[in-house]
């Protein structure tokens, strides 16, 4: 579209010099394209004629410029957000409900929309899948996370059907089912985190472990021995499509089932990691079996912000006395992410021991 602008008209050799000195006032009008001739630029402005005289007399040592009003073409609207590119297809009145979060999983993007303006969830689809050329598909959340898998309900909003994807977390490639399995990129940092812990040699038993990342993380840069369980045969099949996508230095061992019932099939672990927050507690028979004494877990709960680390301690202490073992030393408590309003998901790094007779 042409849009009828004062502008000014400066040679190519001036130019830069001007153009720095109008961006400096902010009284260049950035929705108008430039334009030039052999030997000018003419930049488009917001001020009028006698305004922009004023300005040039009193900042710069410019002299020969032509100021007058030329037909600028108007730049094609780019958003920058969701929130400007899901506004123009949604009333003014409803606009504090457009999402301001999302999950991009590889080429996958998992969107919550509000009841509220979930009568033009197509729409907000479709901005977002035009904000993202990467993206293929956008599904909207139609349920909580649940079941013993972990899993949640999608409905596809825009894009194509699909659920499989690739998704890069600090250099890895990690193979995600996101219809199928658990995975959330909001943890990249706590798996990174809990990697870079890990010393040379150790033995890894991650009871939960999803799609591993955990694991993938921890072989990325550390020769370790990680046993990767998990009861959803899906997770555990995304996983062995990873180790074919990784140069790992350490060794992963993938395994499908119950962990309670291949505990006998496991080794002692120096480390044991617990991220299934909720449940985590009711498997601390299973960790006493397989933890060499002494031995680190990562112990994961969902918990109310102001209990925070005494709730966890207390809750971790109550099953480690029915099988008589007990923390030795707490390492570390962590705030994983905010999982709700004033809750978190947090992660107790603690010593166990069996208890001294
Ligand atoms: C919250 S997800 C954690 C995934 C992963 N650790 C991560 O950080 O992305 C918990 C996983 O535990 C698995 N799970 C639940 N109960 C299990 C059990 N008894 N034995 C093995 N895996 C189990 C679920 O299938 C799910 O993939």
């Amino acid at each position: 579209m042409q849009i009828e602008s004062i502008g000014i008209k400066i040679r190519f050799r001036d130019a830069e010099a001007l153009r720095k000195t109008l961006l400096s006032h902010g009284v260049i009008d950035t929705s108008l394209d430039f334009m030039r001739d052999e030997n000018h630029l003419i930049i488009p402005l917001t001020l009028s004629k006698d305004e922009i005289i004023q300005l040039l007399l009193s900042s710069s040592t410019i002299e020969r410029f032509e100021l007058q009003v030329y037909s600028f073409t108007q730049k094609d609207f780019q958003p920058k957000n969701l929130y400007e590119a899901a506004s123009k297809y949604i009333p003014e009145n409803l606009h504090e409900f457009i999402p301001k979060a999302y999950d991009v999983i590889g080429e996958i993007a998992v969107v919550d929309i509000a009841e509220e303006v979930m009568k033009y969830k197509k729409k907000i689809g479709e901005a977002l899948y035009s904000l993202f050329p990467s993206l293929k598909t956008i599904y909207r959340k139609s349920s909580a996370v649940s079941g013993q898998l972990r899993t949640r309900g999608l409905e596809l909003i825009a894009g194509e059907k699909k659920c499989e994807t690739i998704h890069l977390e600090h250099g890895l490639s990690i193979f995600v089912d996101a219809c199928e399995t658990y995975f959330s990129p909001r943890l990249g940092y706590e798996h990174k985190r809990v990697a870079d812990l890990v010393k040379e040699g150790e033995v890894i038993i991650d009871l939960f472990t999803g799609v591993g990342p955990f694991p993938l993380h921890i072989a990325q840069n550390h020769n370790a021995t990680i046993y990767a369980i998990d009861i959803n045969q899906k997770a555990i099949k995304c996983l062995e499509k990873s180790l074919l996508l990784n140069k790992l230095k350490g060794s992963i061992k993938t395994l499908h089932g119950d962990c309670r019932e291949l505990m006998s099939s496991l080794p002692n672990a120096d480390r044991i990691i617990m991220n299934l927050p909720s449940y985590s507690q009711e498997y601390i028979d299973v960790v006493c079996q397989i933890l060499k004494p002494g031995g680190i877990i990562h112990f994961y709960q969902f918990v109310a912000t102001e209990d925070g680390k005494d709730r966890v301690v207390s809750i971790l202490k109550q099953e480690l006395t029915k099988f008589d073992w007990e923390i030795k030393e707490i390492i570390d408590f962590h705030k994983v992410r905010e999982s709700a309003p004033r809750e978190i998901h947090a992660c107790l790094e603690v010593i166990i021991t069996p208890q001294s007779t």
